[in-house]
């Protein structure tokens, strides 16, 4: 499953394509709103998003609730259009008075207008703004929908927000998803959750922003999806490459990732042993349900770190580029912290992938199709 999107974050709406999708997914549009709403949501989020509220509507790929195996668009309408259609307009003269000139340190500001020779840094942060992960969320609902039909779920919880932190010895494989989606922070423990709150409500008041850390876990999944034979087909490179796609994103470790690197081998991997009716088990998931480049039939751990937001209403120096004289960088109607949105866009990201992989094992058009030759598969793997 591919997907292109268009669409600025001021203009008319954001338009998704996925294409290679298989005939027969149950979709089900309440689902696809709701991640868009969990999406939009979340404690430190700023003004835009309370004047957004995100509906996908399906514009082809789809009838009566099934995917028919053609190409899925979909478009998510801007209400905060109606308010920029000068500043945004498709035909006509710029707005000389709201232009920008003044690129934010850590945003794609000024590299952006250095590569295209643009004269306004608008032209490059309409595009740069992570407003375009609402229509990858779109597309990352076909891709959940796939999995949940191959007995495959998603979801996602964060672990640190600042400088505010799970216990480094919390058990992943013990998240209360409810207790998540309750959260407005996307944090299972009520307590953490609380100082979350306190630590972006002091950035907030500073002008200041945070950024943090989530894990994507992933249920359910058959081993063997990916491979070890090349290196683009290895899934650690497919998965990391789609979570660090995702904007601010400055890491990705699957399993214990970097804490492997200071541990014994014997204690960094996950002892194999066989029990009758279950088949091989592990008694630990260090390897994040990944080996060699493959799924292993324990539960996917991804963790991704989201650096702070780079907009700051105290606002880093910056360089006036019609002058070069010396001005603060500006300021857009901004997120004080946006990690637990980007957990559920990493949800997508991840989605999309392994709904991939899965095709590419199972054979890709047609889901009736997909589900035997699983069938067979587990069957296979279980004398
Ligand atoms: C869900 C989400 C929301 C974001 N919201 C903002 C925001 O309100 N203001 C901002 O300056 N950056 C925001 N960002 C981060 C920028 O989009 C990102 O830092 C910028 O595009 C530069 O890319 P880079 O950080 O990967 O270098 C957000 C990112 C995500 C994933």
């Amino acid at each position: 499953m591919r997907y292109t999107t268009a669409g600025e974050s001021h203009g008319r709406a954001l338009v998704t394509i996925v294409t290679d999708v298989p005939a027969g997914i149950l979709l089900d549009g309440a689902r696809i709103d709701a991640d868009l709403a969990r999406r939009q949501g979340g404690y430190g989020r700023g003004g835009r998003m309370k004047i957004e509220t995100d509906r996908a509507t399906i514009l082809s790929g789809v009838r009566f609730g099934r995917t028919i195996g053609t190409p899925v668009a979909l478009t998510i309408g801007n209400r905060d259009w109606d308010n920029w259609t000068d500043v945004m307009s498709v035909w006509g003269d710029p707005v000389e008075s709201a232009r920008v000139t003044a690129p934010r340190p850590g945003h794609a500001d000024l590299a952006g207008i250095q590569k295209t020779g643009s004269r306004d840094v608008r032209d490059i942060l309409e595009r740069a703004s992570a407003r375009e992960t609402a229509a990858r969320v779109a597309a990352g609902a076909l891709g959940k929908a796939l999995l949940r039909e191959l007995g495959v779920s998603v979801s996602s919880y964060v672990s640190r927000i600042g400088d505010v932190a799970l216990d480094p010895a919390f058990d992943v494989s013990q998240v209360d998803v409810a207790a998540v989606e309750a959260s407005d922070v996307r944090c299972p423990d009520e307590t953490v959750a609380s100082r979350m709150r306190a630590a972006i409500d002091d950035a907030r008041d500073a002008g200041e922003s945070l950024g943090g850390v989530f894990v994507v876990t992933v249920s359910g999944l058959v081993p063997g999806l990916g491979s070890y034979a090349q290196a683009d087909r290895r899934l650690d490179a497919r998965l990391g490459a789609a979570v660090l796609s995702i904007p601010a994103i400055k890491g990705v470790e699957f399993g214990d990732g970097f804490a492997l690197a200071g541990t014994a081998g014997s204690l960094a991997h996950d002892a194999i042993r066989y029990e009758a009716g279950l088949g091989y088990v592990r008694d630990t998931n260090h390897a994040g349900g990944l080996e060699g480049g493959m799924t292993n039939g324990e539960t996917l751990v991804v963790r991704a770190a989201m650096k702070p937001i780079p907009t700051l209403m105290t606002p880093l120096a910056s360089v006036d580029i019609d002058s070069h004289d010396a001005v603060d960088a500006s300021r857009e109607r901004s997120d004080v912290c946006a990690v637990p949105a980007a957990a559920v866009v990493a949800e997508a990201e991840v989605a999309l992938v392994l709904a991939t992989a899965y095709m590419e094992k199972f054979g890709g058009d047609a889901v009736c199709d997909m589900k035997v030759a699983l069938a067979a598969y587990a069957d296979r793997l279980s004398t």
